[in-house]
């Protein structure tokens, strides 16, 4: 059985005085969350307060990003190394902001993948087709050629040292969330594309779903055979609309 990961992506948002309210919500309520993994993941500058407030507890901590490289003159980069030094687990990995905004294209991710592998932080990766994509029907040639670009590179083994997000683009921070029947449609893809190069690989990775998972919807998103957890964006700031999401994954 796959334990589903429900993994706070806080984005740029908070305060130190409010990151701190968040996880005594969090903390709070987290012995009714039976079965789920819970991890958060906040701005670098607060990772530290992060690891002290949560150490000790049963809830993980990632980074939203890392560097490709090791160390050196790469001004505002953080290195994955510096994110074990603060106990981080998870890393978030071509996440589409990251991707549209930022010009982190396929290759670089699977960088990206394979440095925070080889570090030992389990890497999220985030997949996903934009609006435009789907309806021109390409959204499993999007998926494929996402994921491919880090099989490729890392072989299909080195998924099962991490996570998949399907992230559909059009349901990030939109409000539009896609119905359960559209996500295990694309859920089932990936576990299929992956079953193809290694059946016990496929059986053993989580794949969440992310984009606009809140309170009201999770349970029914959950339910859905190949989903194995959510990445939260604009949830994942109120604990009690968390912790909701978390206790519906088990
Ligand atoms: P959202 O963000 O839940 O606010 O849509 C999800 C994400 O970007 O990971």
């Amino acid at each position: 059985m796959r334990k589903p990961l429900i993994a706070g992506n806080w984005k740029m948002n908070g305060s130190r005085a409010s990151i701190k309210e968040l996880l005594d919500g969090i903390k709070a309520g987290i012995d009714e969350v039976k079965t789920a993994e819970v991890a958060v993941c906040p701005p670098f500058v607060y990772l530290a307060d992060v690891q002290q407030q949560l150490s000790g507890t049963p809830i993980a901590w990632g980074g939203q990003n890392l560097s490709t490289e090791e160390k050196g003159a790469f001004t505002g980069e953080i290195a994955a190394s510096m994110l074990l030094d603060f106990g981080c687990k998870y890393v978030i990995v071509g996440h589409s902001e990251r991707r549209t905004l930022y010009g982190e294209d396929d290759a670089v991710v699977a960088v990206k993948y394979g440095v925070a592998r080889q570090a030992g932080l389990k890497p999220i990766l985030c997949i996903g087709e934009t609006l435009e994509e789907r309806e021109k029907g390409i959204t499993e040639d999007v998926i494929a050629r996402q994921l491919n670009a880090v099989i490729e590179k890392e072989g299909v083994a080195a998924l099962g040292d991490g996570v998949i997000a399907y992230e559909p683009v059009w349901a990030i921070g939109t409000g539009k969330t896609a119905t359960p029947e559209q996500a295990q449609a694309v859920h089932g893809f990936i576990r299929n594309l992956i079953a193809d190069k290694d059946a016990a690989v496929a059986e053993q990775v989580r794949i969440q779903y992310g984009g606009s998972m809140n309170a009201a919807n999770a349970a029914e998103l959950l339910s859905m055979p190949d989903i194995d957890g959510g990445l939260i964006g604009g949830a994942s700031l109120k604990a009690e609309d968390f912790l909701t999401i978390c206790r519906a994954a088990g």
